[in-house]
């Protein structure tokens, strides 16, 4: 694999740094140990450390060798952990029971760390390069509170990009796919209401529970009918409870679930027709129906100028061939989408498939793959010298 030599120099350490970080995985705005391995490994590499953005999240200022352009990129790595118990039995495994690095974000803040190191070691760019260590990826908004804090005004990057660990890709592959990557992942609650009775005398209540039912029915709808069938979206209701006995007609029911969209206009239409159906369905049986919408984090949607550099990079990485540029997008979700609102970027899928041995992220027998540590490190800094080319 045709990584850059002085990375492939430190693969051994960067897999030490990654293995240590993996035995200590941390929750979201917890990271305060790997924030810490983070800011005095930077520090050690005489890049300028902001600790503290978003709790633990922390940014590297890296100048190039000239600034003639006053150009800036940042690149973006995770370092949260998952609640949940790991089972693989490896020598540097979770030693923080119900704690486990199992989405590779150990392996995303080791890559950026040794890009930072080869970029303080070299500076062969003209500009600005800000590393930017989120908090909190999973499910706790880290991104949007790093940006709610200034982020971006404190740290004026014109460009973001960002990279996750993909192991439905082989190892040595990566994906760069402009438009919609990841879905934008929502929750909702639905209350109703009727009025309680004797199971056997329901003509003297309103059943909550049968209204729920049509309300479910009906919502199947709104993917079918409403949608525009060359879009994508899902709608599913995942929870039903209402009921404590064989003969009483409970006052209320509860319905709840997900929706995923790639699209803002689906998303504002898929809200709407939820609320009408069922507020009119529960009315049509005499009940009411509360609809509890929660917007998650937005799609992630890649830049397309943006995408095709990050390509052009990672094809001088990993080779031409080895670069998608067209795989479909994925129903999950990921808080990166925040930092693409505010500033064009690319978020990459970087292949680290182990064939018929591949373990999927959130699974817990997952472990990062250790021999992709160079080939990302590699991109990230191709990604710096071809966006804030040398200007001396
Ligand atoms: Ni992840």
């Amino acid at each position: 694999m045709p990584i850059n030599n002085r990375i492939a120099a430190f693969h051994a350490d960067m897999t030490e740094w990654r293995r240590d970080i993996h035995a200590h995985p941390e929750l979201g705005f917890e990271e305060v140990r790997t924030a810490g391995i983070v800011a005095a490994k930077l520090r050690d590499w005489g890049i300028e450390v902001h600790e503290g953005i978003a709790k633990t999240g922390v940014v590297g200022v890296l100048k190039g060798r000239t600034d003639a352009s006053g150009r800036a990129v940042g690149l973006r790595a995770d370092m949260d952990a998952l609640p949940m118990s790991e089972t693989t039995g490896a020598a540097h495994a979770s030693q923080n029971p119900g704690r486990m690095h199992a989405c590779g974000h150990d392996g995303h803040t080791t890559m950026l760390l040794g890009a930072a190191r080869y970029l303080a070691e070299t500076r062969n760019f003209d500009g600005t390069v800000y590393f930017v260590f989120q908090p909190a990826e999973e499910g706790r908004f880290g991104a949007k509170v790093m940006m709610d804090e200034g982020l971006f005004a404190r740290f004026p990057m014109e460009q973001v990009y960002g990279m996750h660990n993909w192991p439905e890709l082989p190892a040595g592959e990566v994906a760069a796919v402009a438009g919609p990557v990841m879905a934008a992942a929502d929750r909702f609650d639905i209350t109703i209401r009727g009025t309680g009775g004797h199971g056997a005398m329901p003509h003297r209540s309103v059943d909550p529970v049968l209204v729920a039912s049509h309300i479910v029915t009906a919502m199947q709808s709104i993917v079918a009918r409403n949608a525009d069938p060359m879009h994508n979206a899902v709608v599913s209701v995942t929870q039903i409870h209402s009921g404590t006995a064989y003969n009483v007609i409970p006052e209320e029911a509860t319905l709840a679930g997900t929706v995923r969209t790639y699209l803002p206009e689906v998303q504002d239409m898929i809200i709407a027709h939820m609320e009408r159906i069922a507020t009119s369905v529960a009315a049509a049986f005499g009940a009411t129906a509360e609809v509890v919408y929660h917007r998650g984090y937005p799609a992630t949607v890649n830049h397309a100028a943006e995408t095709d550099v990050a390509a052009a990079a990672a094809a001088r990485v990993v080779g031409e061939g080895a670069v998608k540029r067209d795989l479909p997008p994925c129903m999950g979700a990921e808080d990166f989408s925040y930092m693409l609102e505010a500033r064009p970027g690319s978020y990459l899928w970087l292949g680290g498939g182990r064939g018929p041995d591949t373990v999927a992220v959130h699974n817990p027998g997952y472990d990062f793959n250790d021999e992709i540590l160079p080939v990302g490190a590699s991109i990230w800094a191709q990604i710096v010298e071809t966006v804030l080319p040398r200007r001396d």
